[in-house]
Order: structure tokens, then C-alpha cells, then sequence
């Protein structure tokens, strides 16, 4: 297609004027050296002009064009409206205008989609993000910040959402230039008690978000302090395990080496408590010794395949002369042809031990002690992929007691609680059994549930996955 702009006649009459000079200055030569005639002279040049004026108009038409073509592509027009491709010189130009455009729409794409891949980032980093200008106000907030709040900030003043006295103060003093970042941890207490670090720092260059100076980071913190009292509760409990039966040790040994030295029936009495507590100081090191390295793998998953059937009745067997003094027995009920399970032999020997052994411990005289092994039929509702990937072998193990109170439940896992402290400890007990056993589920891949009914009983069942076949 030729685009040919309007070129007012003016225009053209003085261009073909312009460029017909030099002839005239020839003409005019000529003219005063005698060789031409003034008349001659002049209708030349008027002929010369005349010739030329169609060809300026030509040119000068499409050089408009072109100008006009440019401009619409400035507004965004297309290039296949290019004008007149039969000037060599224009056609190159607007070869090079279309290159250009091209080029210009190439880029403008890629910083669009680099736009949009840096949005996506910021909407879905994982932690609450929020822009604010220089009066606090937040310009744009992330997925996270909009879940945490509970809303989009956005369009309103921080401290509609966040009011902690620290953070204010420190985004005050980073927005007002004070600092170029600023950090500071603050804790929510509602719905539930959360704990997070808050960093702001300013934005580098010019602000070219709606006005944005300053990015403000949360990070949650809650599980992190959660871990360290954890990890101090456990220390502190740990010390106070062993410092018990220390101070008995050694309070004995002061009374053999002192006041009782010579008497013969207090140092067989002392020799055997002595003899109890450390039995328990070893039992204790023990336990926590396995349940360390039990949590050192539990992140790789066991692979033998184990018998659970006979693991359960050798640990009866083990059990009964504990169970027999008390007029106890221990009941096992295997089902036919029951799959193995996937699991390492010697950790699932002590998960039985220890609940067998609290079963006994924790059962009444005379009662019997009911532990079974079959397939499972339904999973309960927290069963993970793993056993929702095939067939489940589930171990249960009933007692008949005092059972355990609901408030108690959840926390019998919890490493040294126990419901009665006094009388575990008495029994000999380390409050470690059922932590050894959670773990050792959690390694397995299983389930574990705790149902119990205080004055009856209770049942602990274990489910998982069979090895595959
Ligand atoms: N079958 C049960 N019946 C009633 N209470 C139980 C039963 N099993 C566990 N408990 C309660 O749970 C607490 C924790 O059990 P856990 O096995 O972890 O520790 P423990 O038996 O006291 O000591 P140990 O480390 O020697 O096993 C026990 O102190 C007891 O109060
Ligand atoms: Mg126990």
C-alpha cells in the first residue's frame, strides 16, 4: 500500500525553488559573461522549475507519509501499514523504522512478561511481604500477608493491620530515611499466640511502584521458639531425671561411709537401693540414647521386611514373668497369612516392648493383657500416603486398667510426661516409652492411636505398611 501525505503547494513551489538555485546560479552566469541571452536564460530556469515540481511533490508527499506512518506507530498503529516502497532511499527508512518497531515491541514484551514473573514471585513467596510509600501505606501486599491478615491490606494504613509499638518505630524510622533497614521481632496473640521477625528495608532507586519506598518482611518465628523450649524443657527434664537417683546414690554412699559403716543390715538395704537407682540411671541413658538415634533416621525410610507376628509373641514371652507374679496373662491373636511389614526388626521389638510393657505395668492383677496382629480393613482419617498405598498390617495391644483421662491423651507422647509421675517413676519408669514409640511409628511410615476409657482399660493400635510382596 502507498501512504502519501498532504503537501500544500507553497511547500512544494519552494523546494522546487530551493533546488532549481544552483541551475539559476549557472544561468545567471552565463547570462552576465555573454553567452545566453537574459530571456532564454529565464525561460530555462522556469522550465528546469516546472520539470522539477512534479518530482518534489512526489517526494515530498511521501516523505509525509512516512512521517504520518511513524506517528501512528508511536500510537501503537501497525507496521504492515507501511507507506510507498518505490523511493530506494524512503523504503530503506521505513525498513529501518519497522526493524526498530519491532525491536521496541520485542523488548516491551519481554519487561512485560519479567513484570508479570516478578509479581508472580512476590504474590507467592512463602513469606508476608508488603510494600508501603512514604505516608505507611500499603501499596501491595502478597498471597501470605492477605492469608496472616486475614485480608488485603492493601490501600490502607499498616497500622490497620499491624500495631506492634516496635515494628511501627522501626517502619517509621526506615520511611523517614533514619535507617536504611530496620529488624525486630513481635508476637500476636490472637487467634493464637504467633511469634514473628519483622524486617524493613528501603528500596533501592527511584520509586517505581505506585510510590513504594520500603518493603516490609515477616517471618514466623512460632515453631522456631517452640523448638528451643522444647529443646531447654528437655535438657531441664533430662538433669532433673538424673539428678534423682544421683542424690540417692550419693546420699547413700555418704551414710555407708559415715554413721552406717558398720552396720551390716542398713548396707544390704542401702546396697539394694542403690543397686535400683542405678539401674534406672542407666535405663534412663538408655532410652534417651535410642530415641536420638531413632531420630536421627527417621528421615530415611526402613526398608527390611519384618515379621510382626513373631516379634509379638517373643515380646510376650519376655513379658510373662512380669505379667505372672501379678496373676497377669498375655493374650496374642495373629491373623492367618499376614503380610510383613516394611520395617527396621530392632525398632519395632522395642515399640512392642514398650507397649506391652506399659500394658502390663499399667493393667490390673489378674487381668489379661490382649494384643493382636491383623490386616487392616479401614484407615483412620490421619493415615499419610504411605498406607494408603497398600495393604496395612495393624497391632493392637488392650489392657484392662484405670485407664487414662481425655485430658491426658494428647500429650502422652511428650517426652517424661506421665499422668502419675510419682508412680511411674517408683515402677522404674524413665516417661520415654511412648516417645520412643511415636517416633518409631513416625519412622515407619504409621499411625498411632491411643483410645481409653478411665476404669476400664486402655488400647493401643498401630497401623503399618506391609512390605510389598
Ligand atoms: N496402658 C496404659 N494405661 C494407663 N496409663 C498409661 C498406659 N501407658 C502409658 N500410660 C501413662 O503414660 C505415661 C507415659 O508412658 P511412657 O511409657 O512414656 O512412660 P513410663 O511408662 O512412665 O516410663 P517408661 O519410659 O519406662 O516406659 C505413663 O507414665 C502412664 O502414666
Ligand atoms: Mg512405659
Amino acid at each position: 500500500m502507498v501512504i502519501r501525505g498532504t503537501v500544500t503547494g507553497g511547500r512544494v513551489l519552494l523546494f522546487a525553488l530551493f533546488l532549481s538555485s544552483p541551475t539559476a546560479i549557472m544561468l545567471v552566469v552565463l547570462a552576465g559573461a555573454g553567452r545566453l541571452d537574459v530571456w532564454p536564460a529565464i525561460g530555462t530556469w522556469v522550465m528546469v522549475t516546472s520539470l522539477l515540481l512534479p518530482l518534489v511533490r512526489s517526494h515530498l508527499g511521501e516523505l509525509s507519509g512516512l512521517a504520518n506512518w511513524v506517528r501512528t506507530l508511536a500510537h501503537g498503529g501497525d507496521i504492515a501499514t507501511a507507506p510507498a516502497k518505490d523511493g530506494m532511499a524512503l523504503a530503506e527508512i521505513a525498513a529501518a523504522v519497522a526493524a526498530l518497531r519491532r525491536l521496541w515491541q520485542h523488548r516491551s514484551a519481554e519487561l512485560a512478561e519479567t513484570a508479570r514473573w516478578n509479581a508472580s514471585l512476590l504474590e507467592n513467596l512463602p513469606d508476608p511481604l508488603l510494600l508501603l510509600d512514604s505516608s505507611r501505606r500499603v501499596v501491595r501486599a502478597n498471597r501470605a500477608a492477605t492469608r496472616l491478615f486475614g485480608r488485603d491490606p492493601a490501600g490502607g494504613d499498616l497500622a490497620a493491620v499491624l500495631r506492634d509499638p516496635q515494628v511501627t518505630e522501626a517502619v517509621q524510622a526506615v520511611l523517614s530515611g533514619a535507617a536504611p533497614s530496620r529488624e525486630c521481632e513481635f508476637s500476636q496473640a490472637i487467634p493464637v499466640e504467633r511469634t514473628f521477625a519483622a524486617r524493613i528495608d528501603r528500596l533501592d532507586g527511584q520509586p517505581a511502584f505506585e510510590a513504594a519506598i520500603a518493603l516490609l518482611t515477616l517471618h514466623e518465628l512460632t515453631a522456631i521458639r517452640a523448638m528451643e523450649r522444647m529443646r531447654a524443657d528437655f535438657v531441664a527434664n533430662a538433669s532433673h531425671e538424673l539428678r534423682t537417683p544421683l542424690a540417692a546414690l550419693s546420699g547413700f554412699i555418704e551414710t555407708l561411709q559415715g554413721p552406717a559403716r558398720d552396720d551390716e543390715e542398713a548396707r544390704e538395704k542401702f546396697l539394694g537401693i542403690m543397686a535400683e537407682q542405678s539401674g534406672r540411671m542407666s535405663r534412663l541413658v538408655a532410652d534417651l540414647l535410642s530415641l536420638s538415634r531413632i531420630e536421627l533416621d527417621e528421615h530415611s525410610a526402613p526398608s527390611e521386611a519384618v515379621d510382626l507376628a513373631r516379634l509379638a509373641t517373643s515380646a510376650a514371652e519376655a513379658l510373662r514373668p512380669l505379667a505372672s507374679p501379678r496373676g497377669m496373662d498375655l493374650e496374642v491373636t495373629l491373623a492367618d497369612g499376614l503380610p510383613p511389614v516394611t520395617g527396621q526388626s530392632d525398632q519395632l521389638a522395642q515399640l512392642l516392648q514398650n507397649l506391652m510393657e506399659n500394658a502390663v505395668k499399667y493393667g490390673n492383677d489378674g487381668t489379661t493383657v490382649e494384643v493382636s496382629v491383623t490386616l487392616a480393613g479401614d484407615l483412620p482419617a490421619g493415615a499419610g500416603a504411605a498406607l494408603r498405598a497398600g495393604p496395612v498390617v495393624k497391632l493392637a495391644v488392650k489392657d484392662h486398667g484405670e485407664g487414662i483421662a481425655a485430658e491426658h491423651l494428647p500429650r502422652l507422647t511428650e517426652r517424661f510426661y506421665r499422668v502419675d509421675t510419682a508412680r511411674s517413676r517408683k515402677m522404674g519408669g524413665t516417661g520415654l516409652g511412648l516417645a520412643i514409640v511415636k517416633h518409631i511409628v513416625s519412622h515407619h511410615r504409621g499411625l498411632l492411636a491411643i483410645d481409653s476409657r478411665p476404669g476400664e482399660g486402655s488400647t493401643f493400635t498401630v497401623w503399618l505398611p506391609a512390605a510389598p510382596a
